[in-house]
């Protein structure tokens, strides 16, 4: 009976009139007629009607009855009554049957047929109605249990100021800044590039009782020397070709304060001279100037390549370097503190989705996956610079997905893990290849701490001496570190 049209069973017609009927309805619906009770319950079991069109008593056919039934037993049918009813009859139809539209006994089919096709956009719009709802209670469903997920992933993540972490690193990284903020000393600020070196530093300032007064931010990398000086210290006017005007350095400019000086690695022997200087004396003198002008100002170092390495190269001064190492805070790279991946992935793309107006449900699971796999050579940078990409590719209300990740990405592909039932010897005895997971463990460790010695020892179980014997006798240094992987 159906073949994608609406199909329509008709009953208790006269056949004359069911002949029409049919005939004209069937230009546009699928049809069938029946004038038996039963039969018709039987047939509404078997086909998919989508409404019923029922004259009453004319036939003897019971039309109130069999609509009460099919009420019951197929509620979603339209039900439409035709034929002269009493006052209780309709009553009955209306409150028992619950019949959608009556039609008077005689009644020109092309009517019916517009009356049909009324009753069934209807019952249409009911059915997307409900169907919508249901979709939107889904959408509900699943953006509830969302929130909560980031609710929950938020609630295991810390701040301090601007800085997300749940890594157990970075949380004692942190308690370490949080304590060193409340002090005057200088703090060495150590980690490889995009790793928050200068988010960490603000937090510091913000954290200390100098958050009222100026923080000045320096770069010191690529700065010829006298522009340096001038720059930190100021100058007189005509002290060197170009110098027009007095200038005030920025460490007086920050008295009160705190200055940044980033790249803190870069800077040339003399203006490590000068700034030990400063350090010791809290005196600055401007070039061209014989006046000293004290002022009391907190300096925070940065640096990504670890100063110890510099020391050992002859490239800074060791005084220099216990003068800024008050506190020294070591950020590991990314791909140290994987746990930290989603909570900064959830918060920098709900920070970017905002500032740009856009509104996300979130990132898709499949996302952190594979961000989990990559090595961020780059750190929290890069990580921000792909999120920021997928975010504005991402349509508002929807998910940020798996298909805009940036190839390079996308096709990492996870490494089995070693196991003991994985576990090989590759050819070599049981002795090295012990020896050989020692050295990566070392290593690794080293590389963590930054070469801090006795923090490594500690956090590998060893002594000072067995840590440093080890060492020796695996021949283990800055490079081999820096090229362990895995
Ligand atoms: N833990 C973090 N939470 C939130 N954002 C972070 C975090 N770490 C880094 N970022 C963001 O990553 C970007 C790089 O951070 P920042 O500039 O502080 O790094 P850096 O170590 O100073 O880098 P560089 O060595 O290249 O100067 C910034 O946009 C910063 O907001
Ligand atoms: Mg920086």
């Amino acid at each position: 009976m159906n073949n994608g049209m609406s199909s329509i069973l008709i009953c208790g017609y006269l056949p004359a009139p069911t002949q029409e009927l049919s005939e004209y309805l069937g230009m546009h619906y699928s049809t069938c007629s029946c004038n038996d009770v039963g039969q018709a319950l039987k047939l509404l079991d078997e086909e998919p009607v989508d409404l019923i069109l029922a004259q009453h008593q004319q036939t003897g056919f019971d039309a109130l009855t069999f609509l009460n039934r099919a009420r019951i037993s197929h509620p979603e049918v339209v039900r439409v009554l035709a034929g002269s009813l009493s006052r209780e009859e309709m009553t009955e139809a209306i409150n028992k049957a619950a019949v959608y539209q009556f039609l008077p006994e005689v009644w020109p089919v092309e009517l019916v047929e517009l009356m049909v096709r009324r009753s069934l956009e209807n019952r249409e719009l009911g059915y997307r109605y409900r169907h919508l709802n249901r979709e939107f209670k889904i959408a509900e469903d699943v953006l509830k249990k969302y929130n909560e997920q980031i609710e929950s992933s938020i609630e295991d993540s810390h701040q301090f100021d601007k800085l997300v972490y749940c890594s157990r690193s970075m949380a004692s990284l942190c308690n370490m800044a949080k304590k060193a903020s409340k002090t005057n000393l200088p703090i060495l600020i150590q980690g490889p590039t995009g790793t928050g070196k200068e988010l960490m530093a603000r937090a510091i300032h913000h954290n200390s009782d100098r958050s009222r007064q100026p923080l000045m931010v320096h770069n010191c990398g690529g700065m010829s020397d006298e522009l340096l000086h001038s720059e930190l210290f100021g100058h007189k006017k005509g002290a060197f070709t170009g110098a027009v005007s007095d200038r005030l350095g920025l460490l007086p400019a920050a008295d009160g304060g705190t200055v940044f000086l980033d790249e803190i690695g870069d800077v040339s022997p003399t203006f490590q001279v000068s700034l030990l200087r400063f350090l010791q004396e809290g005196e600055v003198k401007p070039l061209g100037s014989d006046k000293i002008i004290h002022c009391d100002v907190r300096v925070i170092a940065a640096t990504n390549q670890p100063l110890t390495q510099l020391i050992q190269e002859g490239k800074f001064r060791e005084d220099l370097y216990y003068r800024l190492n008050g506190f020294q805070l070591n950020i590991p790279p990314l791909s140290e503190r994987p746990d930290d991946i989603e909570v900064l992935t959830e918060y920098l793309a709900k920070r970017y989705a905002h500032s740009i107006g856009r509104k996300i449900l979130g990132v898709a699971p499949d996302v952190i996956k594979q961000f989990q796999l990559h090595n961020w050579p780059g750190n929290v940078r890069e990580l921000e610079n792909e999120i920021k990409r997928m975010v504005a590719m991402t349509d508002n209300g929807s998910f940020v997905s798996p298909e805009d990740l940036s190839e390079p990405i996308r096709s990492l592909k996870a490494k089995p893990t070693e196991t003991v039932e994985t576990l090989t010897l590759d050819g070599m005895t049981l002795k090295e290849k012990i020896e050989q997971m020692e050295i990566k463990i070392i290593s690794k460790t080293l590389q963590r701490c930054r070469w801090n010695q006795s923090q490594t020892a500690r956090e590998l179980g060893l002594s000072r001496v067995g840590l440093s014997n080890k060492i020796k006798r695996y021949g283990i240094h800055a490079d081999v570190v820096a090229g362990v992987q895995g």
